[in-house]
């Protein structure tokens, strides 16, 4: 009850940010560069004080490379990190295909945790391109699910980072 296991994998589109906000999650560091992730398994065991967050988190291949790969990902899922970033609208349409694809493969889904994430919520507004309230009502209106929240975060300035993990353990515990 004061644990949760979890294999967690981390979706979305080229770019977003799925590597800093793991590696922001991992070891609190942040690096400016990108380099394109194949896929990445790392483990980790968070203690959020009442309760301890054990988890398999595997980081993914951006721009929806290597189906097959994403497949067998998404088979093996217990819970996803859907990311986009807020200065590229198109990395939402990527988001919602990545979500098609769980709806698809996974007769399960409505009982899976998904967390929708925007991140780079450290750029100026002027970089913006997409208003967490468009994101919301595609959410919300369009797809409404028990097991979901969609949050913004900033790998760079440690901006809802933890949350977005602890995020996870409320879902998971909704009856
Ligand atoms: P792929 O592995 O290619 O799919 O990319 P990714 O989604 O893992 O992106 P990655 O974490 O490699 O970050 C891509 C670029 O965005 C890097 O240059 C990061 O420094 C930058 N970046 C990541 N997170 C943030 C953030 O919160 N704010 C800002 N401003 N830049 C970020
Ligand atoms: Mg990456």
């Amino acid at each position: 009850d004061s644990e949760y296991r979890v294999r967690l994998v981390v979706l979305g589109g080229g770019g977003v940010g799925k590597s800093a906000i793991v590696k922001r999650f991992l070891s609190n560091t942040f690096c400016e560069k990108h380099r394109p992730t194949v896929e990445d398994l790392h483990y980790k065991e968070f203690d959020f004080g009442t309760m301890t967050l054990k988890v398999d988190l595997l980081d993914t291949a951006g721009d929806l490379q290597f189906p097959a790969m994403r497949r067998l990902s998404i088979a093996n899922a217990q819970a996803f990190l859907i990311v986009y970033s807020i200065d590229n609208l198109s990395s939402v349409g990527i988001m919602k295909q990545c979500f098609e694809e769980i709806r698809e493969q996974r007769a399960d889904f409505q009982e899976i945790p998904v967390i929708f994430v925007g991140n780079k919520s450290d750029l100026s507004p002027e970089k913006r391109e997409v208003p967490k309230e468009d994101v919301a009502e595609w959410i919300f209106c369009d797809l409404p699910r028990l097991r979901t929240k969609l949050m913004e975060c900033s790998a760079k300035d440690n901006v809802n980072i933890k949350e977005l993990f602890k995020g996870f353990l409320h879902l998971a515990k909704i009856p």
